[in-house]
């Protein structure tokens, strides 16, 4: 997690830095900072709390320098204190740092016993540490190798996880960055040039970037930057042209991210689909299966963390339900260490709007080590996760800037549908009217959306009645169980309420405990398979005295018999369900989270980029 940025080049270093670490606030906000060489000089500042913290810090006392490198925390070692925050400096180097250095309690051990002291909790110190420990500013005159070759020695000693961006008065004329497992990009200006974990941050000044892999480091000086492999040795890296506008990055209006990306929905879900629907056939660029290999699909397994899980989880029922291909579903973090059953008759699909979420590139690679054909559908493009995967599906959902995921969610959604209803074609289980039938009905979703948009005004009525309430419990069916989920993960981080998501048929085999007279009760009962069932739900719930919330399906007469709040939807065939039932869902937590007095955008404790286990 945290984000990292640097900056090398002809203008004030820290505008830049302090601009773009605010584009990376997302991935975490406990404390931010920043080092310039100024005179031959480090300085740096460093505060708890958000980048307008620092702002203002320096706005009362400034400072600046041609060449900085700057931090925005998301604490994994070590509370948010200011000694805690980065950079960190040892010697004559300052570091910024994103992962985790897991064997750094031995390397501080041994780095305590050369008489070094340190000053903070965190793994990044030890890093700094041993850098200093290796830099020969000596070298830096003849070779200009100084630093690199110190950063180089470090990092053979640390395993664990990292992005890094290093400078030092004493090899003044440059930034040494390097990756492993982390994401880290260079924009290429003229004559300066823009670091950060994600090319969102830099877009406003650059289109032109190079992404490092794994093992690499580089030196980026004002006149250029030179990659080296993990041997050391100059590799060759292709440049790429940033396809995202900076407009896209903006609220373009609305009072929250969140509440644009809200309503971009019916956009990012056309514009996951469009090009890939054309006359009835679904066409994917980057990801072809021919009928044979299709054929020899025998299982499917899909991955992802949070929002990104219950997508897969509804995935299986689009992907069984056409294709008749059994579907398991996992949590990144549980699939790596399960000794899963996956072999070259599988193919694994990983869900993730970042691409860089850790325990998902870390299922990935496990699958792929087993054999399995994978595929991601990712919102980033040219993230970690796309760049590894066999094949991918680009959701084009745009930007999101809120930690929590809204549009990412349905435009993942609607690309597990394409993506099931081309499985089912390839394997013979659906034919070319079924297809085209199925697409007619995605394209159609898009319109239904705008209209459950439309319910916005009713659905902040029902948050002034609702936000002081300390539980919300989510039923749901079928493929809306995990609908329920997701709905209920909104509430939880968005408004801080404790909200439990249920099978409905599951509800009273425990959670019916829960319910009084004080526990609002969403039930998601859309006219589908289990409408039925979903009618005992919302009776079960009435007779011990819950509250009742309804959605259900436009024109139905029976529920509004049943319960005093009830939300109608339009009608969409079952498997597209969730996507247009979430979107209530979203709203409801926005709006209680608002009416709680709560940054819906940047909620407590939580980053957009987990790329820490
Ligand atoms: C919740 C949320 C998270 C992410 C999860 C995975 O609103 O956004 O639960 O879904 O951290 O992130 P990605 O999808 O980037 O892998």
């Amino acid at each position: 997690m945290s984000g990292i940025v640097g900056y090398i080049g002809g203008q004030n270093a820290v505008p830049i830095l302090l601009d773009t670490l605010k584009r990376l606030e997302y991935r975490g906000y406990d404390s931010t900072g920043i080092a310039v060489i100024q005179n031959s000089a480090l300085v740096s500042r460093k505060k708890v709390g958000n980048i307008e913290i620092l702002k203002e810090s320096l706005r009362n006392e400034p400072f600046g320098g041609n060449i900085g490198i700057g931090h925005t925390r998301w604490a994994t070692h070590g509370k948010p204190t200011e000694e805690n925050a980065h950079p960190h400096i040892a010697g004559k180097i300052a570091i910024v740092h994103n992962g985790i250095v897991e064997n750094y309690l031995a390397l501080k051990e041994s780095l305590l016993k050369d008489g070094r002291s340190f000053v903070s909790e965190t793994d990044t110190e030890v890093i700094a540490h041993l850098i200093d420990k290796y830099f020969d500013p000596s070298a830096s005159s003849g070779t200009g190798s100084g630093l690199e070759t110190a950063v180089q020695k470090a990092i053979s000693e640390i395993s664990g996880t990292y992005a890094l961006c290093v400078i030092s008065p004493s090899d003044p004329d440059k930034i040494v960055i390097a990756r492993n497992e982390n994401p880290i990009v260079i924009g290429l200006g003229r004559g300066e040039f823009f670091i950060a974990s994600d090319a969102t941050a830099i877009l406003s000044y650059v289109k032109d970037v190079l992404f490092l892999d794994d093992g690499e480091v580089a030196v980026i000086k004002k006149e250029g930057v030179q990659v080296y492999d993990k041997s050391s040795r100059p590799a060759a890296k292709n440049i790429r042209r940033l396809g995202l506008n900076p407009i896209m990055m903006e609220k373009g209006g609305y009072r929250h991210f969140i509440l644009k990306e809200i309503f971009e929905q019916p956009r990012a879900i056309w514009d996951t689909i469009r090009g890939r629907v054309s006359g009835g056939d679904i066409v994917f660029e980057d990801f072809r299966l021919e009928g044979s290999e299709a054929g020899r699909i025998k299982k499917i397994f899909i991955t992802g963390c949070g929002t990104s899980w219950h997508a897969g989880l509804i995935g299986k029922f689009m992907i069984e339900g056409l294709s008749r291909i059994p579907v398991d579903v996992d949590i990144s973090s549980e699939l790596r260490y399960r000794n899963p059953i996956i072999d070259s008759e599988t193919l694994l699909i990983a869900i993730s709007e970042s691409g860089e979420t850790v325990d998902t590139i870390a299922a990935l690679r496990e699958a792929k080590k087993r054999g399995a054909k994978t595929v991601a559908i990712c919102n980033t493009v040219e993230s970690s996760l796309s760049r590894e995967s066999d094949g991918k599906i680009d959701i084009h959902a745009g930007p999101e800037i809120s930690v929590a995921s809204t549009k990412t969610f349905t435009a993942s959604l609607s690309a597990l549908y394409i993506l099931a209803v081309y499985l089912a074609k390839q394997r013979g289980a659906i034919g070319k009217s079924e297809e085209a039938e199925r697409v007619k009905g995605i394209i159609a979703l898009t319109g239904k959306i705008e209209d459950a948009m439309g319910l916005e005004e009713e659905i902040e009525g029902l948050s002034k009645i609702f936000y002081e309430k300390r539980g919300f419990l989510y039923l749901g069916r079928g493929i809306n169980y995990p609908a329920a989920l997701e709905g209920a993960m909104k509430m939880k981080e968005l408004a801080y309420i404790y909200a439990e998501g249920y099978s409905g048929g599951e509800m009273k085999h425990g959670p019916i405990a829960l319910i009084d007279e004080n526990t609002p009760v969403i039930i998601l009962a859309p006219q589908n398979s289990l409408y039925e069932k979903s009618l005992i739900d919302i009776e079960e719930v009435k007779a011990r005295n819950g509250v009742v919330i309804v959605f259900a399906t436009e024109g139905d007469t029976e529920v509004a018999k049943r319960a005093r709040h009830v939300l109608y939807i339009p009608h969409v065939p079952e498997l597209l369900t969730p996507i247009l039932y979430s979107i209530p869902l979203q709203f409801l937590a926005y709006y209680v989270a608002l009416r709680r007095g709560l940054n819906v955008d940047r909620p407590r404790n939580l980053a957009k980029s987990v790329t820490v286990e």
